[in-house]
């Protein structure tokens, strides 16, 4: 499986702190806010991954992340000329997917929680093995900012609805799907919405029509976070924060993940960590590597 990340976007929401930085790279406590999104799809096993953004950010991005092997990853890019709409990550990624599945993440979406892991990979092991698409529902106190699903008596989805006035149940569908390798020829017959956009909402009522959707609840304990007003940016940061300073493990360390996945060697990890060792962010990957080698040799 692939996986997309999607980066690109005007921010107007976020003005003027976006007016000059893409709204992925602010940052959330210690780490950019695209770190999130992309330790999800390297939970998933992950790692052919393709970043999409606007023509002006592209060099931020490859400055950040370069081509992945960093990470034993492999990144490449592609840029969207002008932000028209979710599933036309379909259409630009089409050669990167080369008819294979996906795992699509937008990069301003943080999920953190115990089960996450599970829920993924089991999202993902469906799609490969059954093919079809694997979306989430999320209750939110107000949906109407996002996709909606719409549930039967029985509890069976018979619909899902893009930003809807009335909402039909209160669980929200996250920026996270996975597809299988029919999702861009299906993304490439939608339409645009009344606002003008190939909206993600479309390609999943696809599935769902053709009977090949699911839709999997996300738990009490699980957390997605909004991102897209300074408090929910700010709010965060605080959850980041509190989370990491308790516990003392990190959200989101991208080295750890690539490490504890097996993308990279315990020596590979130290020199990671090295670079950065003046942040307490290095300073927590040389821990692990420390503590690995003293597992090692016990
Ligand atoms: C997009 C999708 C929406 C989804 C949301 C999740 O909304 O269109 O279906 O629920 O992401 O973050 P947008 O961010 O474009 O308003």
């Amino acid at each position: 499986m692939k996986g997309i990340v999607l980066a690109g976007g005007s921010g107007t929401r976020l003005h003027p702190i976006t007016k000059a930085v893409n709204k992925q790279l602010l940052p959330i406590y210690d780490k950019p806010l695209i770190y999130y999104p992309i330790s999800v799809l390297m939970l998933a096993g992950i790692r052919q991954v393709l970043i999409i953004t606007n023509p002006s950010d592209l060099t931020s991005y490859k400055t950040l992340l370069g081509d992945g092997s960093d990470l034993g990853m492999e990144i490449e890019y592609a840029v969207q000329e002008k932000p028209r709409g979710l599933a036309d990550a379909f259409v630009i990624g089409r050669e990167f997917l080369a008819g294979e599945s996906c795992a699509l993440v937008l990069g301003d979406n943080l999920f953190h929680g115990q089960s996450l892991s599970k829920v993924i990979n089991s999202a993902k092991c469906s799609v490969e093995q059954q093919g079809g698409a694997v979306v989430f529902g999320y209750p939110v106190k107000d949906p109407r900012a996002f996709g909606v699903v719409e549930f039967d008596s029985r509890n069976r989805v018979i619909g899902i609805e893009e930003k809807p006035q009335f909402p039909k149940s209160n669980y929200a569908v996250p920026g996270l799907y996975f597809y299988d390798g029919q999702v861009a020829d299906i993304a490439a017959e939608v339409k645009p919405s009344a606002r003008g956009e190939l909206e993600i909402t479309s390609v999943n009522s696809a599935y769902l029509n053709r009977g090949e959707l699911s839709v999997e609840l996300m738990g009490r304990g699980m957390a997605w976070l909004d991102t897209g007003t300074p408090t929910g940016l700010l709010k965060a940061a605080e959850y980041v924060e509190a989370v990491q300073s308790r516990q003392g493990y990190y959200v989101a360390c991208l080295e750890e993940i690539a490490y504890r996945q097996g993308f990279i060697d315990c020596s590979h990890l130290r020199r990671l960590g090295e670079k950065l060792k003046k942040t307490d962010y290095g300073k927590y990957i040389l821990s692990i590597a420390d503590e690995v080698e003293r597992v090692n040799r016990a």
